[in-house]
């Protein structure tokens, strides 16, 4: 979460709400992970980062950057 603080605000406030909604989950999700990896093991901590990248194809699948002209 602290790496995402420091994202250019002027690009912040054009984001789409529901990009950062998705961005923030991915980055929040994985904060919870690194508390709770000491605690499991090798499988339960692949299970979580497939459940986690569910986000990055959803958000993929969804938002497409265009250069505008
Ligand atoms: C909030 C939306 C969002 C989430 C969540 C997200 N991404 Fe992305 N990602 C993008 C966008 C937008 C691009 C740029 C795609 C484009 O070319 O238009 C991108 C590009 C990428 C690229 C570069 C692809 C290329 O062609 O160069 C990689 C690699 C990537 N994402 C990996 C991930 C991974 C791994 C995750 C999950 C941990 C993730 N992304 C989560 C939005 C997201």
């Amino acid at each position: 979460m602290a790496m995402a603080q420091d994202v250019n605000p002027a690009l912040m406030a054009k984001l789409p709400m529901t990009f950062k909604k998705m961005g923030m989950g991915v980055h929040q999700s994985f904060d919870d992970l690194a508390v709770k990896v000491p605690s499991l093991n090798q499988k339960q901590i692949l299970t979580e980062v497939d459940r986690i990248m569910t986000t990055c194809v959803a958000c993929h699948e969804t938002f497409k950057i265009v250069e505008s002209k």
